[in-house]
């Protein structure tokens, strides 16, 4: 059996929260778990969450109403799910019979829901852009619509939000724009005394770096998974990544001086060497922009990553470092003293560590501790 993973450490996973909950003052933390939680596995994930009892998250937050599903389908009964993408009007019953939470982004879903007959109060939480360039009622429109769609009297507001579009820079003045914006909406809604609910606009950068954005709810995604959103947030919140990679010693072939190595022969031994292959490849998410940069760690030496990077398989050049088959290889993570993690990967492939975690295909087991 292949034994390349993906180990979930799922007390780094609490640690984070724990965290990131104890930083805003334990205001509720809405877990972002959309896209498989960042790679790490919604259900594990979301069970591991449920676990905290009183310290649980008060809602999980999700990309797609198919996630949600997935979530109740795996008896997370209880806890409320906000989906994030735009209500279709033919989902509404989908909604309603898995107790989910819709966005509501538009016009187009106001003039909708005008129109449905519901049995029983349909709570929804609206997002305003503020300036995310995304999905959002227009903040110069929002208090106008909220209006309209309150026209329907069996429309429940849970919640308001806005995103942003740069709480991970250093500047934040744009970010402060947005706020400024949101809060305006929330002052006229409180002067109409028109009842919102929860307040949320922080995403990990705002966490960490714009307390006056975490008003009633804090959204945490990849601060919770144990990456800072860029280099350039403050580092306020201590985390620890909570995925890492790990491979196999599969082959070693001892290679002389000159030997090129893998597709395109982009890499010719230095010396003479010894080459291993490890089954991992870009069908794992091993991106072929590594290609001859990237390192892996056998008992607790860093070696480099030779030869173009193919579907199935690495190759590494270990010298004449005391290796054998089936050694256990850190492609992602930590040994007594060194350490390799998504950001390094960012630096090469010029991404984000939310790329890196979701980039592990399905293919990659997931193992939990
Ligand atoms: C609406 C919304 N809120 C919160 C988040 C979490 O953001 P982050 O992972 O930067 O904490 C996301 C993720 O992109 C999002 O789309």
């Amino acid at each position: 059996m292949r034994l390349t993973r993906a180990e979930i450490s799922l007390s780094n996973l609490k640690f984070n929260y724990l965290s990131i909950r104890k930083a805003v003052k334990n205001k509720p933390v809405l877990a972002v778990v959309k896209a498989d939680a960042y790679g790490h596995g919604l259900i594990e994930v979301v069970a591991a969450l449920e676990k905290l009892e009183n310290k649980k998250p008060p809602y999980y937050g999700v990309a797609l109403l198919e996630e949600a599903i997935e979530l109740r389908k795996a008896k997370i009964t209880s806890s409320p799910i906000l989906v994030f993408a735009p209500l279709k009007i033919d989902e509404v019953d989908f909604y309603q019979k898995h107790k989910i939470i819709p966005t509501i982004t538009s016009l187009y879903e106001i003039t909708k829901l005008n129109n449905v007959n519901f049995k029983k109060k349909f709570n929804v939480h609206i997002n305003i852009d503020t300036g995310m360039g995304r999905v959002g009622i227009p903040s110069k429109n929002a208090v106008k619509l909220i209006l309209e769609l309150l026209k329907n009297r069996m429309i429940q507001i849970d919640g308001i939000y806005t995103h942003f579009a740069t709480s991970d820079e250093k500047n934040k003045s744009f970010a402060i724009i947005q706020l400024n914006r949101f809060n305006e909406i929330i002052d006229v809604l409180r002067e109409k005394k028109i009842s919102f609910g929860n307040i949320h606009a922080a995403n990990s950068g705002a966490i960490l770096d714009l307390p006056e954005s975490h008003f009633d709810m804090v959204r945490a995604g990849i601060s919770m998974y144990g990456y800072y959103p860029s280099n350039e947030t403050s580092e306020s919140i201590k985390l620890k990544p909570v995925m890492s990679l790990i491979s196999e010693v599969a082959t070693i072939s001892e290679v002389p001086k000159n030997t090129s190595v893998s597709y395109g022969r982009e890499y010719k031994t230095k010396s003479d060497t010894k080459i291993i292959s490890v089954p991992i490849g870009y069908a794992d998410g091993i991106n072929r922009g590594l290609t001859n940069k990237m390192f892996c760690i056998i008992k607790n030496k860093k070696h480099p990553q030779v030869g173009t990077i193919t579907m199935d398989r690495i190759m590494f050049d270990i010298g004449n470092a005391p290796v054998k088959i089936g050694d256990k290889v850190i492609l992602l993570g930590n040994s007594k003293s060194e350490n390799i993690n998504a950001v390094d990967w960012c630096g090469i492939l010029k991404t984000i560590p939310y790329e890196i975690t979701c980039g592990i295909s399905k293919r990659v087991l997931r193992k939990y501790n």
